[in-house]
């Protein structure tokens, strides 16, 4: 992985956690743009949300353009339960000055890898822009140093008990970008359990006193109480800067390198990221030639599984700290 500062193009359905990574990014990465798409809500939503999170944080100079709108094959299931009905229902945030790019975002991301090669993309919904941009231009399969993507799971879903909400949502679309052979971090459901946001973390965000982190623990309140309702948990899960984290500081998540392959017919198990980790390290050489065990493919990506929760709390309550 490079040192230094990343170059990033995040692809985002914000989103109460996709707002955490905006504002997260936009401190520590090169932010290059940011395309939205279909997912927590419908496009229109997702793509105004990501508008207001930019306007809040005085970052409405970085360019937004939306994507696609619905998923390659599935139908789309938002997630209002989660999100609200806006999909970042909560405070009022403040009406956005810019208006997103007349480019569709798929465009966008294709010209704005092309203009940044060793660029990376920073995916936290739904794969369908990505998908679609490597059929469209498979150059970018080069010109990428790599997809840090939030979703699947190396053990259960959210979904579903076997899928996960970005890859559930368009399990083609996941499938195109796991085979693709551009580098992945993958970031899923095993890691970003171990984001839990508590209510000791929201007060740190209130006690901050500026109006970006008034919002942020307002929007945290409502996201924790749907975590309550929906899932019986204490707090909600902020999976989506996880995704971002690991860029700023490479030892707050440990990666692991396996296979992951997309379930796309399971009657139970449609959008299971289906993770090989029977080796630890290294090559899937080792399992051939026993009787009973199939031989395994190379790794495909670098799965996280661990987090330093305390320091990736840190890192976050600092950073929102800094706009003022
Ligand atoms: C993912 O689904 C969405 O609801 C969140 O924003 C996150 O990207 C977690 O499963
Ligand atoms: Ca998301």
């Amino acid at each position: 992985m490079p040192e230094g500062r990343y170059a990033v193009l995040m692809d985002v359905d914000t989103g109460h956690d996709d707002a955490f990574a905006v504002l997260l990014a936009a401190r520590h990465v090169d932010l290059l743009g940011i395309t939205t798409v279909s997912g927590n809500a419908p496009l229109p939503d997702t793509t105004a949300n990501t508008l207001k999170v930019l306007e809040l944080a005085g970052l409405s100079h970085v360019p937004v353009a939306a994507g696609m709108d619905r998923p390659l094959v599935a139908p789309p299931r938002h997630a209002p339960a989660i999100h609200g009905r806006s999909g970042l229902d909560g405070p009022e945030l403040p009406a956005p000055r810019a208006a997103p790019d007349p480019r569709h975002g798929v465009l966008f991301m294709i010209e704005t890898v092309r203009a940044h090669p060793g660029c990376w993309i920073v995916a936290t919904g739904p794969l369908t822009n990505v998908a679609v941009a490597l059929r469209q231009a498979p150059d970018l399969k080069t010109r990428l140093a790599g997809i840090s993507l939030m979703g699947g799971s190396t053990a259960g879903g959210n979904s579903t008990a076997a899928a996960e909400f970005n890859i559930y949502f368009d399990p083609e679309a996941a499938a195109v970008v796991f085979e693709s052979g551009v580098p992945i971090r993958m970031v899923g459901l095993n890691l970003t359990r171990q984001a839990l946001v508590l209510d000791p973390e929201v007060a740190r965000i209130r006690a901050v006193g500026s109006r970006l982190c008034t919002v942020a623990a307002e929007l945290l309140d409502f996201y924790n109480r749907t975590a309550r309702e929906v899932f019986g948990r204490p707090g909600g899960l902020l999976h989506d800067p996880c995704a971002v984290a690991w860029m700023i500081d490479p030892t707050l998540v440990e990666f692991q390198p396996m296979h992951v392959a997309v379930e796309l017919t399971g009657a139970r198990t449609r959008g299971m990221t289906v993770c090989d980790y029977r080796f630890e390290r290294g090559t899937p050489d080792r399992l051939r030639g026993h009787a009973g065990i199939e031989a395994g493919q190379a790794p495909n990506a670098e799965v996280g599984m661990r987090l330093d929760r305390d320091r990736f709390f840190d890192l976050l309550i600092a950073t929102l700290a800094s706009y003022r």
